[in-house]
């Protein structure tokens, strides 16, 4: 593990290449030259009722057309962590809410990552509403997903603001740490359409050091809490996890309802009786890694509760 002035150093390293690094200073992808209508628009493997019958016999044009809002879903998603999770912690950093992180170095990342975030909202928007467009999905509603969800019902589990802050803190530095795999996925598939191949590819490069910085962050935090927060932070810090990992069925029923899918409500009924969870194909080796390094011991019991000791033992 990192000592706080080790995670200083590298906070303030980051800092310094961040013009050099950061997908908004670079030229903005041009659509019209990697845009490829015969191609899907997201990987089949990726939906969460891939293998179902109600999917499986339908059209190929509605199979297209699920695969487009799968796209979108995938999309919306990454609006929902920028905007509802990380952004709010990068402006608690930057109005010194949190302890430990009030250096100007330290304040300059935030900075940085609200511009980065800020910026893969605007990418991932701009690509949402092209695919929209060229598959006629313009009416489409993004629904609250549970990812967010989750976050809040634990925060409204508790009256003291400083508990409802360092759940939104667990939950903006898990997603930050799966975040990256979650776009690798896409980012290096050649089948789909090159254009979503090109967006995710951007978002994927600052994410590579995003992880890195959220991991400091929650580190320089960390180090400046009280017993109390520190054992309750540790408790809190592997549920969202499941929260990230959740297959949003919630939101599949509603979009696949609002393309008039017949069979939306058989598909969420019998997806909802399995399995609702992606933790399975999740490597989750650096939440563990995380947990342990900043307390071995309340982080083993922590990760017990949760269910996660088997891996970390
Ligand atoms: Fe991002
Ligand atoms: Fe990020």
């Amino acid at each position: 593990m990192r000592s706080i002035s080790q995670c200083h150093k590298l906070l303030s390293r980051i800092s310094d290449v961040w013009e050099k690094r950061s997908q908004v200073k670079k030229k903005e992808i041009d659509a019209a030259l990697l845009l490829d209508d015969s191609r899907p628009d997201f990987r089949i493997d990726l939906l969460p009722f891939k293998d179902h019958p109600a999917f499986l016999e339908s059209s190929q044009e509605t199979k297209d057309k699920i695969l487009s809002c799968g796209w979108l879903i995938y999309n919306w998603k990454t609006i929902a962590v920028e905007l509802k999770v990380v952004n709010p912690v990068c402006e608690d950093i930057i109005y010194h809410r949190y302890p430990g992180v009030t250096e100007s170095a330290i304040q300059e990342v935030a900075t940085d990552v609200l511009v980065d975030e800020s910026y893969h909202v605007q990418l991932v928007t701009k690509a949402g509403i092209i695919t929209s467009r060229q598959r006629g999905l313009q009416s489409l509603k993004p629904p609250e997903f549970n990812l967010v969800l989750g976050m809040r019902k634990e925060q409204d589990l508790y009256e003291e603001d400083w508990k409802k802050m360092l759940v939104k803190l667990a939950t903006s530095v898990v997603s930050e740490v799966f975040v990256s795999d979650y776009l690798k996925l896409l980012s290096s598939d050649k089948t789909i359409q090159p254009f979503n191949r090109a967006v995710v590819q951007a978002h994927h490069r600052d994410e590579d050091a995003h992880s890195c910085i959220f991991k400091s962050l929650v580190q320089c935090v960390y180090s400046e809490l009280t017993q109390e927060q520190k054992a309750f932070f540790i408790e809190v810090l592997p549920k969202p996890l499941y929260w990230f990992a959740d297959k949003e069925l919630e939101v599949w029923k509603s979009v696949l309802e609002q393309i008039g899918f017949p069979k939306a409500e058989e598909i969420y009924r019998d997806c909802r009786a399995g399995e609702t969870s992606n933790l399975d194909s999740i490597d989750y080796t650096q939440l563990i890694e995380l947990v342990q390094d900043l307390d071995a011991k309340r982080g083993e019991d922590s990760l017990a509760n949760m269910g996660l000791l088997s891996v970390a033992s």
